[in-house]
């Protein structure tokens, strides 16, 4: 990870400032902005047209200095007196981006308060990152990350906001390592001794449930979904109990390390990116560590059900029937539609251990799931869906999203569709509708949530994983989308 400090004047040779657009009757198009950094704003104006610069976000031009080694102008869009904190953090991940192989710069963005500075500070972290792991000959051509982050400030330089940032980019970094580490290296097993050993330094509970223990218990989701491969599955459980904590709220992630689609085999166009279907299982692990790191006064319980989605033999067929742990029963009419088999055990697991805590008070369940491709088409690869049975639970998680920048979009769970998951044989069918297949998924899993149980599933199939080009703070791979917005629910949920 980089190095960050504050300053309130710079100290590097490389300073990062903003540019924003601006329509002036003079015919000026843009207009360099810092916090309080001195520059020559004519002759630096003159270059900047010279260059083409517009100041539209994600442009990011450098510029050999004068004064200092390398001016570094990034894009913050149309000029306004307060730029949104998002604003902020896309515009130094931008720039930090730009910056590997370079060991230090300094960041002078225009902010008016702490919220401005933290989000700087996250943005620039967060935009320094690179994953080399299994690079071999190629690995020497890579450019590190930006190694040393300043950012320039007259707000709040405690230390305990660059720390907090420290260790959402930390745990965001883990998030997107496990998603980018192909499914030959990250297993349910090598899942859980990875999550084992960084929960351990921790000090948190850790267990983790076998196969062989997870048929013995009932939990036929996870089973029927991962009987099919030679990496057997897991039930991974984190909790975090700190003294004197008086609610509790409980994670559960989905962690298919690889989805080839089982006997509704996926088409190989596109089954790649199925890597990605375990972010949900690594966004409330690395979530939970950032919390306990943080010491936050609230119980935090962690569940990731870990299973490889394969093609075999032993491959539960379409049409099987399966008993989710607690005894529901569930037709398994497209093996593809795996997610939610798994999240039902894991759901009513976690409910019941949440339940058997009579010392606090159980806030709700948040599930975090790559749980469909209709939340792509409904909203692109940059918003993810919440669906919710307790619209304050939920108005409460999108106001902690708009506090991290993260896109989170409100969905409903029409009643007129859960009549499609009836089954002949069952108590319920793993698909139903196609129409609508986002909020179908979201009624089938409300199933194995009790009605008076707080429940938040967010859908994150589009932006946990990034196909296209890099832009903000966001590499392409893993992006390790919802952990800032898990941890500042935890944030509001202990303070309320
Ligand atoms: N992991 C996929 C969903 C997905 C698709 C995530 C694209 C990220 C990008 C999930 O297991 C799946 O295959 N869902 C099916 C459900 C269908 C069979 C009802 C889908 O969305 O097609
Ligand atoms: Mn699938
Ligand atoms: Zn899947």
């Amino acid at each position: 990870m980089s190095k960050i400090s504050a300053s309130e004047t710079p100290t590097s040779d490389v300073i990062v400032i903003g540019l924003a657009k601006v329509e002036s009757r003079d015919g000026k198009k843009f207009r360099p902005v810092s916090s309080g950094f001195k520059i020559d704003e004519v002759s630096l104006a003159k270059a900047l047209a010279e260059i083409g610069a517009t100041g539209a976000k994600d442009e990011v031009l450098k510029l050999p200095g004068i004064n200092q080694k390398l001016l570094v102008v990034t894009g913050l869009g149309a000029h306004a007196e307060n730029y949104s904190h998002e604003t902020l953090r896309a515009a130094a991940g931008a720039a930090a981006r730009s910056l590997a192989g370079i060991r230090k710069a300094s960041f002078s963005l225009p902010h008016k308060d702490s919220t401005g500075f933290a989000a700087i500070a996250e943005g620039a972290l967060l935009g320094s990152y690179s994953f080399d792991r299994f690079r071999g000959k190629t690995k020497n051509d890579q450019k590190p990350p930006l190694a040393s982050i300043e950012v320039q400030t007259r707000f709040g330089r405690e230390r305990s906001i660059l720390r907090r940032a420290e260790i959402l980019a930390k745990n965001t970094h883990l998030v997107r390592d496990l998603i980018n580490t192909p499914p030959s290296h990250l297993t349910p097993i090598t899942f859980c001794e990875d999550i084992r050993s960084l929960a351990k330094k921790l000090t948190l509970k850790i267990e983790i449930t076998s196969d062989s223990q997870l048929k013995k218990l009932g939990f036929g989701g996870i089973i029927g979904v991962g009987q099919g491969s030679a990496n057997p599955p897991r039930l991974l459980h984190i909790s975090y109990q700190p003294k004197g904590a008086k609610k509790s709220l409980a994670y559960i992630g989905k962690g298919i390390t690889f989805d080839t689609g089982g006997l509704a085999l996926k088409p190989a166009q596109g089954m790649e990116a199925m890597k990605s279907d375990m972010s949900g299982a690594a966004a409330v692990c690395a979530a939970i560590l950032a919390i306990a790191e943080l010491k936050l006064p609230i119980r935090i319980d962690a569940w990731a059900p870990l299973a490889e989605n394969m093609v075999s033999d032993n491959a539960t067929r379409p049409s099987d029937v399966i008993k989710i742990y607690g005894g529901k029963t569930v037709e398994v009419l497209n093996p593809d539609a795996e997610g939610r088999l798994i999240l039902a055990d894991a759901l009513v697991r976690a409910a019941e251990v949440a339940k058997a805590d009579k010392k606090r008070k159980f806030e709700g369940l948040v599930d975090v799931a790559t749980l469909t491709g209709a939340q792509v088409v409904a909203l692109g690869t940059r918003t993810s869906a919440v669906m919710t049975n307790d619209e304050s639970l939920s108005k409460r998680f999108l106001s902690c999203a708009e506090s991290t920048g993260e896109l989170f979009w409100p969905m409903p769970l029409p009643e007129d569709l859960r009549a499609s998951l009836d089954s002949p044989v069952a108590d319920i069918a793993n698909i139903g509708e196609r129409m609508g297949g986002m909020l179908v998924a979201g009624l089938f899993l409300r199933d194995f949530v009790a009605p008076e149980t707080p429940w938040l599933h967010l859908d994150i199939a589009g932006p946990a994983y990034n196909e296209k080009y890099p832009h903000g703070y966001t590499p392409v791979g893993g992006t390790g989308v919802a952990v800032r917005t898990l941890v500042a629910l935890a944030e509001v949920t202990a303070r309320r």
